[in-house]
């Protein structure tokens, strides 16, 4: 579900054509819906209606300020893993104490500032990490809410890299470990532990694997109760997927339906952590063709985008739609999409049936809204792409295309090489 469609074979954002952004802030250009992002934050929202509930929108997957901005507005908490993070998200005006904070190397001063700025949660990874919170909150003469994030050890079957429940994962505790740490915590006098958080990995369609996960922590939340914890939430993470190409995954209703019952008696708030659901299909990349290049064995457009800006089909081998931004008669090729990048591993997609294009042709990349530009880079020493944000007929930059001196802004030559 999103709100790029064609009209009159004018691809369009909302009500504004991409053809007349391009022509104003130039490609490559990431391009947001406001739409979109609330239409899935809401459904989510009420899927959830039924039971005492947070949805904490994952910044990682797509940290503009004005991006965070319009989920928490509408109500959103945030999950981030790092103070730039907690940064973003008091610049856009989130209450700290809608913030839950995840993270397998949190250092002293990000959980210095968590514990200054008084977030929900921190969700601890680790004892030594746990020691460290509770110095660090000691200094302060504070005490620090945390959960402790554990390894349910499911396999959530999705691509390996976006795994991170299982035993074999760096992130969280094992389940085993889990009623010695509460009762580590409850010994300390800067520590309260009031959470238990887990997340099990990224794009999984099917609800299955969450009902499996829950049910693995259902009995471990009865022991820590009987220990007298003090838990008030049960954050079950984000991970839920979305549509890149055939994938049929679960609607927020289907997945509510499937975790409501399982959660329900326990009477603690669920807390998720979505973030490609809310942003992933809310997004494309838009980019214009170079050249087309007819080779013996295949065919290459060439466009102005490359792995820099959108990195998820070189390193996951990810599928994006690419679409022409105006339908054309032309007739169809079979080609490779492919960025400037002296990489082989800089596409976009391959093998892909599109019409003939030309040079100053313009495609958008679809589904690009989570992981796009928060993972874009310099390598190449290109410029991170401008990003606008599209809402009914209006539309603004959100993040201006970097200019050639922000390469070398932090750099210098020092004295003993002149
Ligand atoms: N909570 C925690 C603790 C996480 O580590 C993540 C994602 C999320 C929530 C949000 O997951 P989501 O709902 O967006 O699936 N770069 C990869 C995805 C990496 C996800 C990392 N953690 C990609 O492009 O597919």
């Amino acid at each position: 579900m999103h709100d790029f469609n064609y009209r009159r074979g004018r691809l369009f954002c909302e009500d504004v054509p991409l053809d007349r952004i391009a022509r104003e802030v130039d490609t490559p250009t990431y391009i947001y819906s406001h739409a979109t992002l609330m239409g899935h934050y809401g459904r989510l929202d009420r899927a959830f209606a039924p039971i005492p509930h947070l949805i904490c929108y994952s910044v990682k997957s797509n940290s503009n300020i004005a991006i965070v901005h319009t989920l928490a507005k509408a109500g959103a908490g945030l999950d981030i893993v790092s103070r730039g993070e907690l940064h973003r998200a008091l610049k856009a005006g989130v209450s700290p104490r809608r913030i839950v904070f995840a993270g397998v190397g949190k250092t002293g001063e990000e959980i210095a500032l968590a514990v200054e700025k008084g977030i929900l949660f921190i969700s601890v990874e680790s004892l030594p990490e746990l020691e460290l919170i509770e110095r660090v909150a000691r200094a302060r003469g504070k005490v620090a809410a945390i959960a402790f994030r554990i390894k349910p050890g499911v396999d959530p079957h999705t691509h390996r890299y976006i795994a991170t429940g299982r035993a074999e994962n760096k992130f969280g505790l094992d389940l085993e470990c889990a009623r010695a740490a509460y009762a580590r915590a409850m010994a300390m006098k800067h520590v309260i532990p009031i959470g238990i958080q887990m997340h099990i990995g990224s794009q999984i369609t099917d609800p299955a694997p969450y009902v499996r996960a829950i049910r693995k922590v259902l009995p471990l939340i009865a022991a820590l109760r009987g220990m007298g914890i003090p838990l008030r939430f049960f954050d079950i993470g984000g991970g839920l997927g979305i549509v890149y190409r055939d994938e049929t995954p679960a609607t927020a209703a289907r997945f509510a339906a499937q975790v409501i019952p399982e959660v329900a008696p326990i009477r603690l708030t669920l807390v998720l952590e979505p973030g490609r659901f809310i942003a992933g299909s809310a997004g494309v990349l838009l980019t214009k063709v170079l050249y087309f290049k007819k080779g013996k064995s295949k065919n290459f457009v060439i466009v102005d985008a490359a792995m820099n800006d959108l990195i998820r089909p070189s390193l996951y081998g990810a599928y994006h739609d690419i679409v022409p931004v105006r339908t054309t008669k032309a007739r169809r090729i079979v080609a490779d999409i492919v960025g400037p990048v002296c990489e082989s591993g800089d596409f976009l997609g391959t093998g892909r049936k599109i019409p003939e294009p030309e040079s100053g042709d313009l495609m958008a990349v679809m589904g690009a809204g989570a992981y796009g530009f928060s993972m874009s880079s310099n390598y190449n020493s290109r410029r991170r792409a401008a990003e606008v944000l599209v809402r009914g007929r209006r539309f603004e930059i959100i993040r201006a295309r970097e200019r050639w001196e922000d390469l070398t802004r932090l750099e210098r030559i020092p004295e003993f090489i002149r």
